[in-house]
């Protein structure tokens, strides 16, 4: 896993870990892709530009698709993914779970 903060100077804003990995239990819960954002610092775009800066580094990980998931009620996380090219794989009991294409300009289709 790689883990990453998003930072303004000395002040942490949030974190971001790539698991460059699916495990069958990733596959169902986690994906490749998760993120928090620090509640005073919500609401501001962070986390929709930190998936969007994670993306470049996923591809250079070798992750063409990133699994990105967010749980069914989180209307804030569904905005990040979708906003970012997020494609809908399927809606589970638990899981809204998305393909993230992480090279520029894909489609997704590959
Ligand atoms: C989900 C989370 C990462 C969003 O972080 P954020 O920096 O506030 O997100 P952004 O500012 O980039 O907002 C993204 C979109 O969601 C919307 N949004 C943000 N918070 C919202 C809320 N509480 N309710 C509804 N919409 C919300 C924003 O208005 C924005 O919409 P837009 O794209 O139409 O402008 C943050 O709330 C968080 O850390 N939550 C706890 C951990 C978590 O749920 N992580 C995701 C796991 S999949």
């Amino acid at each position: 896993m790689t883990t990453l903060w998003w930072a303004d100077g000395d002040q942490f804003l949030g974190r971001l870990a790539i698991r460059h990995q699916l495990t069958p239990e990733l596959m169902e819960l986690g994906g490749h892709i998760g993120y928090d954002v620090r509640p005073s610092a919500r609401r501001r775009g962070h986390a929709t530009a930190m998936l969007a800066a994670a993306l470049p580094i996923a591809l250079k990980l070798g992750i063409s698709q990133a699994l990105v998931m967010c749980d069914l009620t989180n209307a804030a996380s569904r905005r990040v993914i979708e906003t970012n090219g997020g494609q809908l794989l399927d809606v589970t009991a638990r899981k809204r779970r998305y393909w993230v294409p992480t090279a520029e300009g894909s489609t997704g289709s590959d």
